[in-house]
């Protein structure tokens, strides 16, 4: 924890303009369930997770939240908290099962009484197209590694747009496509599971080339005049030994700019052709790509969990393998192998991930000075812990401190890059729900509500009571924070 004295610890009654969008995420394959219905085909996550040891207890997300099934009281629970946004994603294998070929009307529909449903509450529509859940085909024809998925994901954003293209506030193309391509293709941990430096690096140009094609498609169809918009996980890499700047441009150059040169600039920088040189020669770049991808965005979004620690090592680091996900052989960093991921000072959350809200500050700060012009939104921030629920006098209760801590220290941080002039639109929390997390299946709890899995009972955990008091208040709440009604599900 910081000090007592620390920035971080005099934020009670920071105020937001009423206009600073507050809301809450989640994304399809860790919340919908339903797998099999509605003519939803497999995606390569139901493929990973069949996959003996990829994920915690082989957990997969069949069932999830079963929030195909309970939309409007999970949508009356928004209302509740008061969220003025939602950021979702939508299943690619249910709006085009298979990948390719005519929309699944089935698909949509459920998306469409979404928006709906959000609209009529007064809440603002955040979809994202690709929060990982490629159609198996589309792998089984290659992955993102093979070119045409590009093409295929542009068709897709076609169906999607000319279906709820009149009503999505904003369009999010994709969600963190550095875990797609380098934790599905570089180190493995992510579905598909291939450890191919080459590909994962292919996967990185053809993921750019997707967003550019979509981009122009969202843009083409879509009858409301939308926000369109990018999410990335960006590193924040510190560390203050003499090899450090190395490591950090390097890990600058990997993860961050593969994605926002092209995106934002229209280039891939000379060093990260370069450090790459050995894995691939980027012939996959062909004339007119990179025209094709930058595109002018309203808003960039922006994940932010925790920072690195990195420095320069003379043999291949175990860390650089495994980057706090689960060692599957391969590295996430083709090129950089090098890099050394040194542990990290705490505290630290459920996921062994450092809590850092200066290192937010210091992201949003950067990134305003980098993109000036370009607005920026928080589409995830949050914290997992072992919640345990208490049964008082007025009900079940779970009294998540940690997690509220983590997130007025967070809210305090982006609020003091407002103060620094970075053009910050809005925050929205990791995650509405307790949800299916990737490798670690539903061992970590992300969400503002808990989720019991054996009932699918929802309750309101501290942590919403306190965001849903933030966003009525436009101020960040005394700890002590009066209970919002949370409807009996
Ligand atoms: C991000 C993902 C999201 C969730 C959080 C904890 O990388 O976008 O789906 O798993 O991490």
């Amino acid at each position: 924890m910081s000090a007592p004295d620390s920035p971080d610890s005099r934020d009670t009654g920071l105020e937001f303009a009423p206009d600073f969008v507050i809301g809450s995420a989640t994304a399809s394959y860790q919340i919908e369930g339903a797998a099999h219905e509605g003519g939803r085909t497999p995606s390569i996550w139901d493929t990973f997770s069949r996959t003996p040891g990829k994920t915690w207890n082989g957990d997969t997300g069949d069932v999830a939240d079963d929030h195909y099934h309970r939309l409007e009281s999970d949508l009356d629970l928004m209302a509740d908290l008061g969220l003025e946004a939602y950021r979702f994603s939508i299943a690619w294998p249910r709006v085009q099962p298979g990948g390719s070929g005519p929309a699944n009307a089935t698909g949509l529909a459920f998306y469409s009484r979404l928006v709906d449903g959000l609209l009529d509450r007064g809440i603002r529509p955040i979809a994202t197209l690709y929060h990982w859940d490629l159609p198996q085909e589309l792998e089984d024809a290659g992955g993102w590694p093979n070119r045409d998925t590009a093409f295929r994901f542009a068709e897709y954003a076609a169906h999607t747009v000319e279906a709820l293209g009149d009503r999505v506030h904003t369009w999010t193309t994709l969600n963190e496509p550095w875990c797609s391509a380098y934790l599905g293709y570089g180190s493995g941990a992510h579905a598909p599971g291939r450890t191919e430096g080459a590909a994962a690096l292919a996967a990185v140009h053809h993921l750019n080339l997707a967003h550019g094609l979509a981009v122009q498609e969202i843009r083409r169809l879509a009858v409301a005049d939308p926000d369109v918009s990018v999410t990335l996980n960006f590193h924040v890499a510190r560390g203050d030994h003499e090899t450090s700047p190395e490591a950090r441009r390097r890990v600058d150059a990997l993860a961050n700019r593969a994605f926002t040169g092209p995106m934002l600039r229209g280039t891939y920088d000379g060093d990260l052709i370069g450090d790459t040189a050995g894995v691939t020669d980027w012939a996959f770049v062909r004339d007119g790509d990179l025209a094709a991808i930058h595109q002018p965005l309203d808003v960039l979004g922006v994940n932010y969990y925790s920072t690195v620690t990195v420095r320069m090592w003379d043999g291949v680091s175990p860390r650089a393998r495994n980057d706090g996900h689960k060692d599957m052989g391969g590295s996430p960093w083709p090129g950089s192998e090098h890099v050394e991921f040194l542990p990290q000072a705490g505290p630290f959350t459920d996921m062994g991930w450092n809590i850092a809200p200066d290192g937010l500050e210091e992201l949003l700060v950067s990134l305003h000075g980098q993109f000036p012009g370009l607005p920026l939104m928080i589409t995830e921030n949050g914290a997992a812990f072992p919640d345990e629920v208490v049964h008082a006098s007025g009900g079940a209760r779970v009294p998540d401190a940690e997690r509220v801590d983590y997130l007025r220290r967070h809210f305090a941080a982006a609020h003091r890059a407002l103060a620094r002039g970075v053009d910050l639109r809005g925050y929205l929390v990791w995650s509405l729900l307790d949800n299916f997390e990737w490798g670690y299946g539903y061992s970590k709890r992300f969400g503002i509500v808990r989720v019991d899995y054996d009932t699918q009972v929802r309750t309101v955990k501290d942590s919403g009571r306190w965001l849903s008091q933030l966003i009525r208040s436009r101020r960040i709440p005394e700890l002590d924070v009066p209970s919002v009604r949370a409807r009996p599900l």
